[in-house]
């Protein structure tokens, strides 16, 4: 049997087996908000919160970099709206260990009192390290994160581009501290599998961490609506294979969607990432994004669905490593 949800290890928070990441709720520069994306507005972030809510799509992703501070605003903005519906959602958000942080336990403090304030809680239900930038080591950040929960501030702790050996490290400090690492996000999607391929989502499930699966969809490109004829807009450089390969992987959806009974390219995509036990987050910035993405519960992908995607799937060209990690 699959299961319907999952618990954040030390917690006893339940996340869904899907989420939603919000880095575009009020980012101009990748996302195009204010500026080339006319349609997205607080109007159809608000409807893609709704829909996302009313579909049991209740874990929200976000950081305090994402559209600096603009997206955890959004957020509070949304719960302020309607408590009820609020009432529902497990809340994510991430602290940036910048290399000049060398006081990390006291910044992570600031920063996690600073997104609380924006996001109108008392406490998140999970708090992620957001890159391993930091010039401290795995015990002083694991020390600045068992802060933070004996605060009660926070109810899980994850981290996010970590690499097998890092998620390790952490999450062996974190236990020496009687914490336990809840989850690693890192990019995992049909356009960049090495996650799989290279141990690190089987180290994850050993560990009893989650895997948190950001740019699931491909920033869009595997959505179907882009192509090497129409390519997508703004700054997407996450495994930025050229359109004419990604456009083999989509026709790949397109099949397997249509044997589904018509589910989209999209839904395809996030199945294929549930079916390996990570927990996709697309980005969502409309009511029929969130809708459509939610689709992407409630049916399996059969075995040699997994393994013809899994033949067509791309080993991905962003490392996960400190040198060449940019946030997003
Ligand atoms: N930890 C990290 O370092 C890190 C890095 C990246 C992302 N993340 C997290 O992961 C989340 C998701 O990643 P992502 O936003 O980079 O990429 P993504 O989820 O793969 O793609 C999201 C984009 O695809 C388009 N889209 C979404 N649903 C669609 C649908 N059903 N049909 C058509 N288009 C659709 C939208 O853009 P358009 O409509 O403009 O095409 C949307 O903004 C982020 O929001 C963030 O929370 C974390």
């Amino acid at each position: 049997m699959s299961p319907e949800n999952y618990t954040l290890a030390g917690s006893d928070v339940s996340i869904p087996l899907l989420g939603v990441g919000t880095w575009a709720w009020g980012d101009r520069s990748t996302w195009g908000m204010g500026g080339y994306d006319t349609a997205l507005t607080l109007g159809s972030i608000e409807e893609a919160w709704n829909a996302s809510i009313d579909a049991g799509v209740t874990l929200f992703d976000t950081a305090e970099v994402y559209g600096g501070g603009e997206s955890e605003r959004i957020i509070g903005q949304m719960r302020d709206h309607d408590p009820a519906r609020a009432s529902a959602v497990v809340l994510a958000t991430k602290f940036m260990p910048s290399p000049w942080k060398l006081n990390v336990r006291g910044a992570l403090l600031k920063s996690l009192r600073a997104s609380l304030g924006r996001l109108g809680v008392p406490c998140v239900d999970l708090y992620q390290i957001h890159g391993p930038v930091s010039l401290r080591s795995h015990g002083a950040l694991a020390d600045a994160l068992a802060a933070a929960h004996q605060a009660g501030l926070v109810k899980a702790v994850g981290v996010s581009n970590y690499s097998t050996k890092e998620t390790r490290s952490i999450a062996s400090e974190l236990d020496k501290r009687g914490m336990r690492l809840a989850t690693n996000q890192i990019e995992f999607s049909l356009l960049r599998r090495v996650p799989e391929t290279g141990g690190l989502l089987a180290a994850c499930a050993e560990l009893g961490v989650i895997a948190l699966a950001y740019s699931p969809i491909g920033q869009g490109r595997l959505t179907g609506k882009y192509s090497a004829a129409n390519p997508p807009p703004g700054k997407r450089n996450f495994s930025n294979h050229p359109m004419e390969v990604v456009d083999a992987v989509v026709n790949e959806l397109r099949t397997i969607g249509e044997k589904h009974g018509g589910k989209t390219p999209s839904q395809v995509a996030l199945n294929w990432v549930i079916a390996k036990g990570a927990v996709p987050i697309p980005g969502a910035k409309s009511r029929s994004q969130a809708q459509e993405n939610a689709g992407a519960l409630g049916w399996r992908l059969d075995a040699d669905d997994v393994a013809a995607l899994d033949e067509a799937a791309l080993p991905g060209i962003r490392n996960i490593s400190s040198r060449v990690w940019q946030h997003g």
